[in-house]
């Protein structure tokens, strides 16, 4: 099969933001072998190839002069069974979500604390997605990727990757490696993590005492919709910011002048930040300059109202950044990747 490659195409619907801008060129890779060929294509070209997935972790600021390969394989296999466990191995392209659905409808546990997330199988690795105290790297079993300079596969087991908070080795050695498939070792008896945040206690409130996964799922699915805005009504990236790590003393010394800080002392010593709270804090929650805004119930996530513009967002992150820094000294690191 031939890769279909179209020129000037808008990329509104393939970046969750919804900005829109265009690629010079752009195809959608269903097999390895579509993967090959982008390369070969870019490479004969002199073309740059950006890859997306969801487009949920996107920040696009300009029309790109590359060919834009979005992952759209699909496909998901148990490929080992053994002692209560699966390994399931899902191609790059398959939506998350309806993939941690389809594994809990199996039977097969570890993926609800992740639920509704949006985005990829195989974006996923790349920021160690996480949520309510569980990351990606918490039931990776390894990974397929194809390095971009030889076109040769390599497998990539859990220590390879480098995990670390939203953070791999895919993210350091930016344009080297193309997620191809995952796997992920996964359970038939539960091993349920409700001791973060709200989880427990929105259970409680629904009266089920021994939840299922299924149930946690369920609880997740309603505290997230409660907070985060859904992509096809308001545009957003989820959290726009890292939760930055600062020193104690730091922590101390805005505690001093902020005692309500939401903060969590980390083992190494260092003391991780609710980013959120602190854009709060400054004022910007709700804060609307044309179509780009602090969303109203959760002050990480940036949103487009509809007409924003890459860069309007991202001056709009810039401003926070700079505020933040001045009034409490930290530092707000960027979570999705800016073109
Ligand atoms: N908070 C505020 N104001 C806000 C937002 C948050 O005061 O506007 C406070 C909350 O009250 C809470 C604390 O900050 O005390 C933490 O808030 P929350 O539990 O909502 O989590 P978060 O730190 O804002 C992180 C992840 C989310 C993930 C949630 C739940 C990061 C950057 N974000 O958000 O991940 O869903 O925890 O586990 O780590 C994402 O990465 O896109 C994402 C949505």
């Amino acid at each position: 099969m031939t890769l279909y490659v179209q020129p000037d195409v808008s990329l509104k619907p393939f970046n969750t933001f919804g900005v829109d801008v265009r690629a010079r060129l752009f195809a959608q890779a269903r097999s390895d072998d579509d993967v090959r060929q982008a390369l070969a294509y870019s490479q004969a070209h002199g073309l740059p190839l950006l890859i997306v997935g969801g487009g949920s972790n996107l920040l696009l600021t300009g029309d790109i002069d590359a060919l834009v390969l979005r992952m759209s394989s699909r496909g998901i296999r148990i490929v080992h069974e053994d002692c209560g466990h699966a390994v399931v191995e899902a191609e790059a392209g398959e939506p998350w979500h309806p993939f941690v659905q389809d594994m809990l409808a199996r039977g097969l546990a570890g993926l609800e604390n992740l639920s509704l997330i949006p985005g990829t199988v195989g974006a996923a690795p790349m920021q160690n997605i996480g949520a309510y105290g569980v990351e990606i790297k918490d039931v990776f079993h390894s990974l397929t990727a194809m390095d971009r300079q030889t076109g040769q596969l390599r497998e990539f087991s859990l220590q390879d990757c480098a995990f670390g908070y939203r953070d791999s080795v895919f993210k350091h050695d930016a344009g080297r490696w193309l997620i191809l498939r995952v796997k992920f070792r996964l359970s038939y008896s539960a091993d349920l993590h409700l001791d973060y945040g709200p989880v427990r206690q929105r259970l409680d409130a629904l009266g089920i005492k021994q939840p299922t996964p299924i149930d946690v799922s369920r609880a997740i699915c309603a505290i997230r919709s409660e907070k985060l805005p859904d992509p096809t009504i308001l545009g957003n990236a989820g959290s726009f910011f890292k939760n930055p790590l600062v020193s104690a003393e730091l922590a101390g010394l805005i505690k001093q002048t902020h005692p309500g800080l939401v903060s969590y002392p980390q083992p190494e010593g260092r003391v991780k930040l609710a980013a959120g709270w602190l854009i709060e804090q400054a004022g910007w929650k709700g804060f609307r300059d044309g179509d780009a805004g602090v969303h109203q119930l959760q002050s990480l996530v940036l949103v487009n109202y509809g007409a924003a513009s890459g860069a309007e967002l991202l001056g709009l992150a810039r401003r926070i950044q700079a505020d933040i820094a001045e009034r409490f000294g930290v530092e707000l690191e960027m979570e999705p990747n800016v073109y």
